[in-house]
C-alpha cells in the first residue's frame, strides 16, 4: 500500500470526518440517517453511490482521529476500492498515518493463503504540501518502525529464538548503519553474567546479549535502551499453567520495542546517540534448568536467591542493566519489559507502567505519551515495598514475600542493579499489558502492539529541546 501527500486526488473513495452536531446540515442527511449512522465516535458508514466513507468523531483530538481511521482502513480493505483519500491537517497527520499503517496492519506470515486487499493507494489530501511534508515523513518512519516491532513480536518462539534474534539485529544494523556487538554464552560467562545465564541454561538455544549503537557525528545526548528478550517464557521449573503459557512468545516485546526505537531514530537521523542492549534468552525446563532455591551471583556481585523461576525477566535485566551501565555513560537509561502480570492488574491492559526516581524525567515522558497517543502511568516506589525483597540467605530475593504490589517490587528489584550515579537517569517501563492484545483497541490489532516505539521516538525527538 502506497501513501502519498497531495493537494488533489481522483481516488475511488473519499473519507470524511463528521461530528454529531454536523450531521443535520449534511446534504445527504436523510440517506445517512437510514443507515443508522449517528456520527458517534468510531462509527463509520459507506455511501457507495457517492463513493464516500463517513467517520464519526467526538472532536478533532488526535486520539479520536487515530481510532476511527483504524476502523475506516479495516473496512476499506474489505471492499473492492483500489484507492482512497483522507483529508489531513498539520495537527492530525500523524494520527491519520498511524491509523492507516497500524490500524490497517496485518500479520500474515503464517497463513498459507493470505487474504489480499485490493486497496493499493492512499492519498492524504492537504492544502500545502510543503508545510506538512516533514511531519508526514516522520510519521511514516515511526509507524513503520512500530509495525516492524509488531512483526518480530508476532514471530513464533521456534522462528525467533536467541540466536535468530541476534541475526535479526545484525540485519537491522547492516541496513541502518549501526554498530553491532553480540555476546554468546562463552563471553557472557567471562562477563560473569551468571544471573542471565542461569535463566537460559535449560534451553537448547544459546543465550545472546545484543548491543546495537547508532552514533551520529554530532550527538549531544546519549540514551541507553535495554530490552527484556525472553523469546519464550514457559516459567521454568516454576512452570506456568497451560493457559498462561499461551502468548508467552510476547515476552520478547521489550527487546523488539528497543529495536523498533533504534530503527526509528536512525531513520529520522536524530542527533542523539542510541545504544540498545538486549538480553535474548529462553526460559525452559529440563535437567539442566535453574531451580527455586538456587543462589545466583549476578554480574554486579550481588547475590540473588531464586524463589520462583518464572520471575526470570528481572534476573536477565539485572545483568544486562549492569553491563549497559559499564559500557556506556548515558544521559538516560530506560528499560522495557513485559515484566509482571501485576502491572496489568494495577493499570489495565492498555497502559504502560512507569517506574523510577526522577519525577522530572517521568513528566517529560508523560508529555511524549500525550503527543504520541500511548498511555503511561506511574507506579510509585516506597520503602515498605522494598523490604519485601529481603532474602534470608542472599543479598536479595527474586520475588516479593507478599502478594501485593508485584509490578513495583519487580521495579524495585531492578533498582538494586542501578548504580548510584544513574538513579535519576533510569526509568523502567513495564509493558506486560500494553505490548500485546488479543482484542483490537485504538490502532492495535491482534498480536504485538509495538508499545513504547511511538512514545520513545517522540521523547528522543525532543531530547535536545
Ligand atoms: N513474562 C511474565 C510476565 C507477564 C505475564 C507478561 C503476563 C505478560 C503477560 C513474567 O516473567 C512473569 O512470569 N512474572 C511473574 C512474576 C511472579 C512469579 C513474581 C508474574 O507476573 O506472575
Ligand atoms: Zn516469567
Ligand atoms: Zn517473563
Amino acid at each position: 500500500m502506497k501513501i502519498d501527500l497531495t493537494t488533489a486526488t481522483d481516488s475511488d473513495l473519499k473519507v470524511e470526518f463528521m461530528k454529531e452536531g454536523e450531521l443535520k446540515q449534511y446534504s445527504s442527511y436523510k440517506i445517512v440517517k437510514k443507515s443508522g449512522f449517528n456520527a458517534e465516535q468510531d462509527s463509520i458508514t459507506f455511501l457507495h453511490e457517492s463513493a464516500l466513507l463517513l467517520c464519526g468523531i467526538e472532536n478533532d483530538e488526535s486520539d479520536n482521529i487515530r481510532s476511527v481511521v483504524s476502523n475506516a482502513i479495516k473496512a476499506i480493505k474489505d471492499t473492492n476500492y483500489k484507492s482512497a483519500s483522507f483529508p489531513v491537517t498539520k495537527k492530525n497527520i500523524s494520527a491519520i498515518v498511524e491509523g492507516i499503517i497500524l490500524g490497517g496492519y496485518e500479520f500474515n506470515n503464517y497463513k498459507s493463503k493470505p487474504k489480499k486487499s485490493k486497496l493499493k493507494n492512499i492519498s492524504l489530501v492537504c492544502e500545502d504540501i510543503m508545510a506538512l511534508q516533514s511531519a508526514f515523513e516522520e510519521a511514516i518512519i515511526v509507524a513503520e518502525a512500530t509495525a516492524y516491532t509488531r512483526d518480530i513480536v508476532n514471530m513464533t518462539p521456534e522462528d525467533l529464538n536467541p540466536p535468530s534474534f541476534a541475526d535479526l539485529a545484525k540485519k537491522l544494523a547492516k541496513e541502518n548503519g549501526l554498530e553491532c556487538t553480540i555476546l554468546g554464552e562463552k563471553k557472557l560467562a567471562k562477563e560473569k553474567m551468571n544471573s542471565m545465564l542461569a535463566v537460559g541454561r535449560a534451553s537448547r538455544h544459546d543465550s545472546k546479549l545484543i548491543h546495537l549503537c547508532y552514533k551520529p557525528a554530532n550527538a549531544k545526548k546519549i540514551i541507553s535502551l535495554v530490552g527484556k528478550g525472553l523469546t519464550y517464557d514457559s516459567g521454568g521449573l516454576s512452570l506456568k499453567p497451560a493457559t498462561s503459557m499461551v502468548t508467552m512468545k510476547m515476552d520478547k516485546a521489550g527487546a523488539c520495542a528497543v529495536l523498533g526505537m533504534i530503527k526509528a531514530v536512525s531513520e529520522l537521523k536524530l542527533d542523539v546517540e542510541v545504544n540498545v542492549f538486549i538480553g535474548a534468552v529462553e526460559n525452559m525446563i529440563g535437567g539442566d534448568a535453574y531451580k527455586p532455591d538456587d543462589v545466583l551471583t549476578s554480574r554486579s556481585g550481588k547475590t540473588i536467591e531464586v524463589r520462583n523461576t518464572d520471575a526470570e525477566g528481572r534476573l536477565v535485566l539485572a545483568d544486562v542493566l549492569d553491563y549497559a551501565q559499564d559500557k556506556v555513560e548515558a544521559d538516560y537509561l530506560f528499560d522495557f519489559a513485559t515484566l509482571t502480570g501485576a502491572c496489568m492488574v494495577a493499570l489495565g491492559q492498555y497502559t504502560t507502567g512507569v517506574m523510577g526516581h526522577s519525577n522530572r524525567l517521568k513528566h517529560s515522558l508523560y508529555k511524549s505519551a500525550n503527543n504520541s497517543g500511548e498511555l503511561l502511568a506511574p507506579l510509585p516506589f516506597n520503602k515498605h515495598l522494598k523490604k519485601q525483597l529481603k532474602s534470608n540467605i542472599a543479598d536479595i530475593s527474586n520475588i516479593s514475600s507478599k502478594p501485593y504490589g508485584g509490578a513495583i517490587t519487580a521495579g524495585l528489584f531492578l533498582d538494586n542493579f542501578i548504580k548510584e550515579e544513574n538513579k535519576e537517569r533510569w526509568i523502567h517501563f513495564d509493558i506486560a499489558g500494553s505490548a500485546y492484545t488479543e482484542t483490537p483497541w485504538d490502532c492495535n490489532v491482534y498480536g504485538g502492539t509495538g508499545a513504547g516505539v511511538r512514545v520513545i521516538s517522540d521523547f528522543i525527538k525532543n531530547i535536545n529541546a
